[in-house]
């Protein structure tokens, strides 16, 4: 086809899908959509997608227009259970299927790109079974803490040093043993090429979006780069810069009288930054700052780094608490009848507020001696019905699906389809819980987009966390409900053992970079110095604070939460059901709550995707050093 003619079709096309768009433009539905996006502050304008028309228009016939279309192709690893999902950039739209072409699938930002962090193992001298399980803890701790801040943290060994063409030159250098290990992992960097190359003591401390963390995420080097004071802590850099400067150093003829790496390399070559949230745990440090540990490291090396490990998971924790200084809130809308719909997100809420576990629980990052311990102020923990939009705020939500909803308000599970349509308002759940942000005035689309704002955007994700009733385990609402027997009596008060299993906290853990405590009231073992009664605020002996506020006088009683919780059961059982009966009330409860429908949806994607993303992750590395023996994958 001549290029003018091609031209002329194209704008021929522009034409006729301008006239497309603007024609269904004026069908109701779509009109308020684009109305309602545009009307959302800072949310980049994202053209509306016009719904497939049906209409019989006067397009020319050469053009073959059809009224249906291809659904886009299902991408790699974008299913989980009943979630499935498509990434695409022109996720912050109302309502998926205008783009999918498909009721269950969801169009879910991309995730963003990770990039590479990489460690070294020293894997040439020998240890013990005690030394590698420790190994194998702060290994995790380094792996957690970079994951949850975006990036795709890689354990590299010897193999990979050994792959690299100069390491064969290493040896007859006649180095330093300690410079020689700095050099092989190095070369182990260099081999991988670009990326950013930890201490296994080094961690991010700080808050997701902090600005240098945005910097490394970006992942452009324009030169070598290293940090002011924690020496061999981080270095970043592309694969060119890495391979010239280990060259550079190697043929340096005073390469043996040097103590470290960064002597070793001229330092012409290194741009130096400030490492202001990198918390670097080396020795220096730790006697400086954290002499017990130090100590407990001289007397025995395994329990001592274990002691270190506690601290390091400490920091992260009391760094995340600090960065949500105005406390977590987790979401009641509907207050009624939902104290057991959120009972498992208030315990999730708890937990995050403990104080964890170390040492020395009063002191700080060695990034960061400013910051606020955990011990003396506990993190707040209140149950507001809508979403506030605060970057001091930490939000934790449960959407329930809209059969759950109707239900549980109804306080019966025999709810007729009459009832529904006559009875209950649509969409209330959205409603209620996007009113802080956009009042009372706009309607069901314009409130999907908030919250999937809310929950997906860059800013949103790193503030919240949203499950469905279904994404929390089977039952755990039942199970909480049953177990907890209000007491005043400090002596009878059972430990709160979380009810959540393991596997489904540790994927928590990953999405905070920190091990979450597991019990509610951390009693203190003998290595735990606070005592006790000092956690808990005078007046309500017996209960810690945190608890008693849990207890709203507003609450139903203990025997109206056993029968939400028992409502909450059979509607998770509902919505899986194939009983023809029970799918038509579904069905009718899901055409009812179109926007609630979606902010399920959606949420249930959303976390699928992230679940998947690790999975995917650990599967790829699960050959390599470095992950969990427990997911098949061999130790070194
Ligand atoms: C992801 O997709 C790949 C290729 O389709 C597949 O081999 C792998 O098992 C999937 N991973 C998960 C966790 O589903
Ligand atoms: C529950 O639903 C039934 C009909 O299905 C209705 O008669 C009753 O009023 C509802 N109760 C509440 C509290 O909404
Ligand atoms: C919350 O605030 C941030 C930053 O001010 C903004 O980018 C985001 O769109 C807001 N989210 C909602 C749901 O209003």
């Amino acid at each position: 086809m001549a290029p003018t003619n091609f031209r002329t079709l194209l704008i021929v096309a522009a034409a006729a899908l301008t006239a497309l768009f603007i024609l269904s433009s004026s069908t109701r539905h779509v009109a308020s959509n684009a109305a309602h996006a545009a009307s959302i502050p800072s949310i980049p304008s994202i053209p509306s997608i016009p719904s497939i028309p049906s209409l019989d228009l006067n397009v020319p016939s050469t053009f073959h227009w059809r009224t249906s279309a291809h659904k886009p192709p299902v991408q790699k690893n974008s299913t989980s259970g009943e979630a499935s999902w498509y990434s695409d950039w022109r996720w912050l739209n109302p309502f998926s299927s205008s783009l999918t072409l498909d009721e269950e699938r969801i169009v879910l930002p991309p995730l963003p790109e990770r990039p590479y962090i990489y460690t070294y193992l020293d894997t040439t001298v020998k240890r013990d079974k005690q030394t590698q399980e420790v190994d194998k803890e702060i290994i995790a701790t380094w792996r957690r803490a970079w994951w949850a801040k975006g990036f795709r943290p890689v354990v590299l060994t010897q193999a990979e040093a050994m792959a690299h063409p100069l390491y064969p030159s290493l040896k007859p250098k006649g180095m330093p043993h300690a410079l020689e290990v700095e050099f092989s992992r190095w070369l182990a960097w260099s081999h991988m090429g670009t990326g950013l190359l930890a201490d296994l003591y080094c961690l991010p401390m700080g808050a997701y979006d902090d600005a240098l963390l945005i910097h490394l995420r970006r992942g452009q080097f324009a030169q070598l780069t290293r940090f002011e004071a924690i020496g061999s802590g981080l270095f970043a850099g592309e694969k060119s810069h890495i391979d010239s400067a280990v060259q550079d150093a190697l043929n340096d003829a005073r390469l043996s009288s040097f103590n470290s790496i960064t002597d070793a390399v001229k330092s012409s070559l290194f741009r130096v930054e400030q490492p202001t949230s990198i918390a670097y745990y080396d020795s220096g440090t730790l006697q400086k700052r954290y002499s017990a540990i130090a100590n407990a490291i001289l007397v025995d090396p395994v329990k001592g780094r274990r002691h270190l490990n506690k601290l390091m998971i400490s920091h992260l924790h009391i760094v995340w608490q600090n960065t949500f200084s105005s406390g977590i809130e987790v979401l009641k809308p509907l207050p009624a009848h939902t104290t057991a719909l959120v009972e498992p997100s208030l315990h999730l809420a708890q937990l995050l507020a403990e104080c964890p576990e170390t040492l020395l629980p009063s002191s700080c990052p060695p990034n960061n001696p400013k910051c606020t311990p955990c011990v003396g102020s506990k993190m707040r923990i209140t149950h507001p019905e809508a979403f506030r939009n605060a970057s001091s705020l930490y939000t934790i939500a449960t959407v329930p699906h809209p059969y759950t909803m109707i239900t549980l308000n109804n306080q019966t599970s025999d709810v007729t389809i009459k009832h529904i349509r006559r009875n209950t308002d649509r969409d209330r759940w959205i409603h209620s819980v996007t009113r802080d942000v956009l009042g009372d005035g706009r309607g069901a689309p314009s409130r999907v987009i908030a919250l999937k704002d809310a929950v997906a955007s860059e800013f949103g994700r790193a503030r919240s966390l949203w499950f469905t009733v279904e994404h929390f385990p089977p039952n755990i609402a039942v199970d909480i409900t049953a177990d907890r027997v209000p007491t005043n009596d400090v002596e009878e008060r059972p430990v709160d053992k979380t009810p959540f299993p393991e596997n489904w906290l540790e994927d928590i853990d990953w999405h905070f970079g920190f091990l979450i405590p597991r019990t509610t009231v951390s009693h203190g073992e003998s290595m735990n110095p606070v005592p006790l009664p000092e956690r808990w605020s005078k007046g309500q002996q017996g209960v810690p604070a945190d608890k008693k506020k849990s207890y709203d006088p507003a609450d139903p009683t203990e025997n109206q939460q056993k029968v939400e919780a028992q409502l909450l059961k059979k509607a998770r059982d509902a919505i899986n059901s194939k009983d023809k009966q029970l799918r038509l009330m579904r069905d009718v409860a899901e055409k009812w709550n179109l926007a609630d429908l979606e902010a399920w949806r959606f949420v249930r994607a959303f976390r699928a995707q992230s679940v998947m993303e690790r999975d995917v992750f650990e599967e790829e590395e699960s050959a390599y050093a470095g992950t969990n023996g427990a997911r098949k994958g061999r130790w070194w």
